[in-house]
Formats: C-alpha cells, structure tokens, sequence
C-alpha cells in the first residue's frame, strides 16, 4: 500500500529545483480558502536537463496552474490529491509557477495544516502540514524566502498574522482587508504560520545586546490578557539569557506568540510567529500550578530558543530531527537550572528520562536518536529524539568543558548559518573547535537502548587503593541485536568517612578528566592511587550519563550517599533507589501472600530529610515523594501485578505516614505561606514540600479533614489541586471528596484549562471502579472529544497513568481504550497514535493482562482504515 511506505536516511537526495521565493495568497473563508502560490524557481545547477519537477501535496484540491502567467495545458502536468508532476519546464532559466488550490479549514479535523477552531485560524506546518495547505517541496532542506497576503473579514478577523515584518495593511471596502507580511530569512516550509481571528493582546519590548528594539506580543483570547503576563516574563528571560549564555541575539523587528486552544502538540517554533498550545501560555495563581509555571517558563524559552538551532540552522531531513530538538531541549534545560534550583531541576529530569525515555528505549518503539528509516515521521517526535538527544548534547558538553561546547556551538552558528544540515556536520563543529576526535562518541546517535553499568569494587586498605571495575552493555532492541560499547563520560565521587571528597593521588586505567571517568571499553578497571581511607563510592554523579547503574553497593554506603552526598542529584537518586527497593520487596510480599516489611531506615531517611533546615524545600519535597506505582512497576520490569504493587505502595507510604506523623503535622503548619502568591521556585518549593506532607498527615490521621481544610484556604491552584487529589486518591467515595469534587467543577465551569486538572485527578483514582467513572466524564459538558488538551486529561492520564484502573485484570481498561482510539483515530491521527504509546509495554504485565492487552491491539491492528500514524505505532508494537 502506497500509504505504508517507509522512508530511508539512505535515499536521501538533493531537489531538482531552487525555490528562490514564494509569494503567497490567503482568500480566508470558513468552508473554503484559497490559497494562491506564486513560486520564483529554477532548475538546480548539475541536475538533469529533462528531470520533472515532483511537488507533494496531501488531500489537495487543484483550482489552478499556470507557467510564467500561462495556464499549463493538461498534458504537460499530472495531479492527483497527493502530487504534482510537471514535465518540459526549462532547463536553464528561471521561470515562475503559479497554483491555486481549495481547502476547507473547517473540516480540518487533524489540526494540521490550516485549520480553524474556536473562531480562530491557525497553522501547524511541522513536519509534513504544508502540504495540506499548497503543493510544494514540504521538505525542510528546501528554504526560501515568503510574502504572505491574507484576506479576510474585517469583523471576524480582525488580526491577520504571518511570519516576518509586516509591510502593507489596507481595507478593501467590502467588508474584507489584506495583511501582507514578508520573512527576509529563507526558512523550510515547516516554519510557515498564519493566524487570523479576534484575539487579545498584550504587548512588550526587548532591547537586544547590540541595541535593536523588538516588539513583543501575546495574543490570546478575550478575557485571558491578563494571564499571559507570566509567559511575556519568561520571553524576557530568555531572551536575555541566550545572548549571555550563547550569544545569540533576536532577529527581527518582531516576535509574536499566539496561544490557540486547538493543538496537538505543547508549541511550535514558526518564524517569528510561535504558536502555543494555550496549556502552555495562561497562567495565573488560582488557575495554574507551580508545575504549570515552571513548564510554560521552559516552553518560552524552547521555542524562542528554536530560532537558531532549529530555524537558524535547521535539520537536512527528518532523521536529523534531534540535531535541532535535543540541543534546543539542551539549551531549555540548561535555562531552567539557571533560572531555578540546579539540582532540583536535575532530578525532575532524570525522573522524566526514567519515566518516559527508559521504557521507550527498552520497548518495542525503540530507535536510535538519528533514526534510519520511518513509516510516519509525527511519531518521531519522542523522548529519545528529545531528552535522550539532549542528554547527548550534555554528553558532550561534560567531555569537552563549558568552554570547549561553547567554542564548538559557536563554530556551528557560523559555519551553518542559513543551512539544513546534519548531525555529522554539528559533531564535525565540536571536533574542528576542539581538537578531540567524537568518532566513537558518535555512536550514541546511531545505537539505540539504553546502556547498563555494571560495577564492582576493591579496596586495599594497606596501598591505599581502589580499584574500580566497570562494565557496559546495551540490550538488544528491535532489529539491533549487537550492541558495541558506547563512550561514556561518568562522573565518580570518592567520599571519605567524614562525607568531604577525596582526590587520588594518581588514577590508572583509562582518561579521566576532573571528576569524569571515560569508559569507552566493555570493560575497564580504573585504579585510584593514594587514598588515605576508604572511600564511599559515588557514581554518576550529577546523572552525567543516561544510563543505569548496577552497583551491588553495601546498604551502610547506600544510607551514608542518601544522607550526605555533596551530589544532591546522586542523593536524590540514593534516596529513590532505597524506596525503590523496599517497594519492589514489599510487592513482592503482597504476591507471595506475605505481611510487607515496612522498612523503618528508609522512612527515616524520608523524614530526616524532609525536616533538615540546610536542604532547599524543593529538593526535601522530591526525597519525601515515594516513587510512583508506574515507578515501581518499570524497576520490577516483568510479570507486572499493578493491584500487588498498588497494595504494596499503599502499605509503606502508611507506615511512613504513622512513624512520621508528629514531623508531618508541624511542616504543614510551618510551611503555611501567609504572604501571599509568587510563582518563584523557592515559594514553590515551599508550596510542593507543604502538600507532600501533607498526604501523609491525612494518612496517619485516616481522616479527609486535613485535605478538606487545605482546600477550603487555599489561595492559589497548586494548592487547591494538591488538597483536591489527595482526598481523591485517598479517600475516595468520603463525603468531604464529594463535596470538593463538586465545588470544583461549579467554581470552574467555563475554565477548560482548570477542569483538565479536574478531569485527570479523577481519571487517576486507583482501582477497578474508575472506568466507569471516566467514561461518565467523557458526557461532562466541559469534555470535548475535538479537544486534544481534554482527551489527553481524560482518556490520557487515565491509560498512561491508573496502573490498577487501565489494568483492570478483566480487560475492560484496554477494550474502552481501544474503542476510544479506534473512533477517534480518523478524526486526529497525530493525538491517537501518540496515545497509543500508553500501551507500548504491555508486554511486561502479567499473562492474563498481558494476553488480553494483546489482544485489544491485534483489534486495532486488524482493522482496515486506521491512520497511517496509528498503523505504524500498533503494528511496531506487535513486532
Ligand atoms: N517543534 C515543536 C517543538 O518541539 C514540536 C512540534 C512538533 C509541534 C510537531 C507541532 C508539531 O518545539
Ligand atoms: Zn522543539
């Protein structure tokens, strides 16, 4: 089927034609637009004389074609919805080609290409949206430069957006007017945007380093003008920062973000003109959560930072996709440690690798960062392309110092300025700058899975030695059975009986720089020299590596790291790995029908931890949060029971609660914050270490009060939502839970945005009964099956995050689910194919589970239209 077709690095080759402009027409209406294209072209020097001129196009209606202003007579073209030959154009001159095609923008269910919702039209181009909206080269090698007219009606749409400067502006006395803009920077299709509607705005400056001015705008709906402001700040910030911290300064005249309520994704870098789902732009204190905040400062400053390592420099073909993602994801993640606590940011990462990448790497979805080949490129767009590729550009970074990244990115920035390149052209820049050779390096983008080190130790208390033994392996994954050893920068602390870090006298056994390790061997023993005691062995430190660690370490060492490690990421990580284990034991217990151990070293640690003054809230908030029963299942990894887990978790956070209750009950009160609301991340920090104690406050005192008096006086949304989920979770079905759930959705009826937040509390209540109550959501007035943000809060939390309510073990979590997918799947492909991979790990359940989640997705696989976005998924995880 021409629909399944797979797509390889290995045929990638260069156009026949140069786009050297092309000037666009909108004609907006509702049912029908239409789009004139005027394209500026020539054959490419070196191609073949006779060569036809190959556009795409992907449902398209044909209205018009014409050569140098004549119509082109039928036989020296051939069209179809999805492509557009043109044979005979000249081999030498530059001529000038003009389509005209008909979209409908409001049959637009996809949300891609151009769309209209809500009042409001809007685009989304990346990766293969342009097509959908002219027949083009939609790839992102060809770049040119665009002038865009659009034409509409004044009182619908009274704002006329694209990319660029804007340059002409006139009313054309039939009720209609005309917007043109023009981009001077030649950029792929993929970063074309248009907007037009009725929308709020609110407005800022920035001066740039070398003094030009720039106007900011937000647009937004009526009404939320006021709930951008944070967004506008963090703009600011950001851009601020990439001039101090990479140099590099703002473009244009303008630059405008627009937050639209329609999207599938979280935002979209287009030139000049970011669009945003509204998710990730409108935050106040009694609708948005200090998460909220935190993400939407990390989005801004994503996208922003786009506009050179994406848009700037953008990516030869779809395979280099992380060439722009993971470095700009490198770049978010080093603004958010700068702009809040370093290490506090560190572990929600690692959290987030864990959670999200590990599995993907280990499961079925597998590929390497520079994937070789596609069905769909959309469901490319993963944790490994992302938070693995910035793992990578980290990587780098530790082997080769601040300095020697910087003089590499800087060497990038002028090289390929202007240009659609590659990986290997981006690795070249950081050799040339540096000197060092990155070959072996390298394979991290080409070799997928997740790497294990394994370590062992010997410690020789008369020569003041240790020796350090370790190991890597990568498992196999889909089509990849040998795995070579990768280069991998780990950083190793030594601490002495008195918890300060010790520097050997000499180390022997391979390069080592500052505190990093360079493994580049399957096996590799490092000797340190000189040690005056022995040392407590601490490893990667500051999660210097995506990898998982093996360490059979004596618990003493454990407890000593999780209680005084100087790392905090490696303390955090200490702290994590002991609660993990004690679950996995008291899972384990609840399977075998035993009583659960509840382990009273770890619920000191919590509690110590939690109470120490010298700790930043923030950080005392991560190492009292247990790991989660998603947690828990990925580190037991096989033969999953998500009821024994959900027993288990429930016993030890009990225990915890009981031992700590009287420390619990005084950080509630301590913490209360009188002063009103900032969304600063110390405050926030105060806020998350406050509710994480008091979950177990009102499970030591068995009774919903304490949750129900936190909601009635809290202030802000973080804290109203905190209240609202514990009672949720832990009290379900209590007088006190109704109530609250109830006064919610009163208070915020009219808010989609804070009813999501109502919406996924009850979608992730453990247990069998949930099902039922999800499905009685989805006929909520405020749940819109066309609305990506409230099927994701609804039906996507609910398969991605209720363990024991989607594993129900009669199958019915998986048989809704399916019938949800299957339903939906013609009408938005890219949100049902990314939901499916809720299932990607089906295959480490237990057998009865597992056998009947296999058998909902052999349902969906065995039907005859799915998308091809939703086929690629299903039929890889069926492998
Ligand atoms: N390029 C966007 C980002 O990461 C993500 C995106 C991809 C949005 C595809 C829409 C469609 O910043
Ligand atoms: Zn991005």
């Amino acid at each position: 089927m021409r629909n399944d077709r797979i797509v390889y690095l290995k045929d990638y080759r260069q156009t026949d034609f140069i786009i050297e402009s092309v000037d666009l027409v909108f004609e907006l209406g509702e049912e029908l637009t239409t789009v004139g294209s005027q394209i500026r072209m020539k054959r490419r020097p070196g191609a073949s004389p006779d060569a036809p001129l190959e556009f795409v196009g992907d449902g398209l209606q044909l209205a018009g074609l014409a050569l140098d202003g004549k119509p082109l007579l039928p036989e020296r073209y051939e069209c179809t919805s999805d492509h557009l030959t043109i044979n005979d154009l000249p081999a030498d001159d530059a001529f000038t080609l003009t389509i005209k095609t008909n979209i409908n923008p409001t049959a637009n269910t996809q949300l891609l290409g151009l769309y209209r919702t809500n009042g409001v039209y809007s685009t989304q181009c990346e990766a293969e949206g342009f097509r959908r909206i002219t027949y083009f080269y939609d790839r992102p090698d060809v770049l040119t430069v665009y002038t865009v007219t659009i034409i509409a009606d004044k009182a619908k749409n009274p704002l006329l957006l694209s990319n660029g400067n804007l340059v002409e502006e006139r009313d054309l006395g039939d009720g209609r007017h005309l917007a043109k803009w023009h981009d001077p920077f030649r950029k792929p299709s993929y970063l074309f945007a248009l907007v037009a509607g009725d929308l709020a705005m609110i407005e800022d400056r920035f001066t740039t380093m070398s003094g030009r001015a720039v106007t900011l705008r937000i647009y937004v709906e009526h009404g939320k003008a006021e709930r951008a402001g944070y967004a506008m700040d963090a703009l600011k910030r950001s851009m601020k920062w990439d001039e101090e911290r990479f140099g590099r300064e703002y473009d244009l005249d303008i630059f405008m973000i627009v937050a639209v309520s329609d999207f599938n994704m979280g935002a979209m870098e287009n030139k000049g003109l970011n669009i945003f789902n509204d998710r990730l732009i409108l935050a106040d204190p009694e609708t948005a959560t200090d998460d909220d905040y935190a993400r939407i400062e990390a989005v801004v400053a994503h996208e922003y930072f786009h506009n050179w390592t994406g848009n700037r420099i953008t990516c030869r073909d779809w395979f280099q996709l992380s060439l722009k993602e993971g470095l700009t994801v490198f770049r978010e993640h080093e603004f958010s440690a700068d702009q809040r606590s370093r290490p506090v940011v560190r572990v929600d990462e690692v959290k987030f690798l864990r959670a999200h990448q590990f599995p993907e790497d280990g499961g079925p979805l597998a590929h390497p960062v520079r994937p070789t080949q596609y069905m769909e490129i959309d469901n490319f767009y993963t944790t490994t392309v992302y938070e693995k590729g910035s793992e990578v550009s980290r990587m780098i970074a530790t082997l080769l110092g601040e300095d020697g990244f910087r003089k590499g990115l800087d060497l990038f920035f002028d090289r390929h300025d202007g240009g659609a390149v590659t990986i290997e052209d981006y690795l070249k820049c950081f050799e040339d700058a540096t000197g060092r050779d990155l070959s072996h390096f390298a394979l991290w983008y080409h070799q997928a899975g997740t790497p294990v080190i394994a370590a062992r130790s010997s410690y020789d208390a008369a020569e003041g030695r240790l020796e350090l033994t370790l190991s890597q392996h990568t498992p196999p994954t889909p089509g990849e059975n040998d795995k070579k050893p990768l280069y991998i920068p780990l950083r190793v602390g030594l601490i002495s009986p008195n918890g300060d870090d010790m520097e050997p006298s000499a180390v022997s056994g391979g390069e080592r720089t500052g505190d990093v390790l360079h493994l580049t061997e399957s096996e590799q023993t490092f000797v340190f020299e000189g040690l005056g005691a022995k040392p407590t062995i601490s490893l990667n430190r500051d999660f210097s590596a995506p990898v998982r660690v093996r360490f059979d370490q004596p618990r003493e060492d454990r407890l000593k790291i999780a209680g005084a490690e100087s790392d905090l990421v490696e303390r955090w990580d200490a702290i994590n790995g002991l609660a993990l284990e004690v679950l996995t034991h008291a899972t384990a217990a609840v399977r075998a029908g035993r009583s659960v151990d509840t382990d009273s070293a770890l619920a000191s640690i919590l509690i110590e931890t939690a109470e120490d003054g010298e700790l930043e809230p923030a950080f005392r908030a991560l190492a009292l949060t247990l790991p989660s029963e998603l947690d828990i299942g990925r580190e037991i990894g096989e033969d999953v029971d998500p009821d024994a887990i959900h027993l288990a978790r429930k016993a030890v956070f009990s225990a915890i609660a009981n031992s700590g209750r009287a420390s619990f009950a005084r950080l509630v009160e301590e913490l209360r914050e009188d002063n009103g609301f900032s969304p600063e991340a110390g405050s926030a920090g105060r806020r998350a270490l406050r509710n994480a104690a008091l979950a177990y406050l009102a499970e030591a005192e068995k009774s919903p009060l304490p949750a129900r008096q936190a909601y009635d006086a809290a202030t802000n949304m973080t804290d109203m939502i905190a209240a609202l989920r514990i009672l949720a979770h832990q009290f379900p079905g209590s007088a006190e839970t109704s109530a609250v759930l109830a006064d919610f959705r009163q208070r915020f009826d009219g808010e989609p945005l804070v009813l999501d937040k109502w919406f996924t509390a009850q979608a992730t209540v453990p247990g069998e009964a949930t099902l039922d109550r999800v499905a009685e959501l989805m006929g909520d007035a405020a749940f819109d099956e066309g609305n990506p943000n409230r099927v994701r809060a609804l039906i996507g939390a609910f398969a991605s995050s209720n363990p024991t309510g989607f594993n129900r073990p009669d199958g019915a979590g998986y048989r809704f689910f399916a019938n949800f997918i299957l339903a939906t799947d013609p009408r938005n492909a890219t949100l049902t194919a990314r939901m499916m991979t809720a299932m990607r790990s089906f295959q480490s359940l237990e057998a009865g589970r597992r056998e009947k989640a296999r058998a909902e997705i052999e349902r969906i696989a065995g039907q005859e239209d799915l998308s091809r976005n939703l086929r690629d998924i299903v039929n890889r995880m069926l492998k």
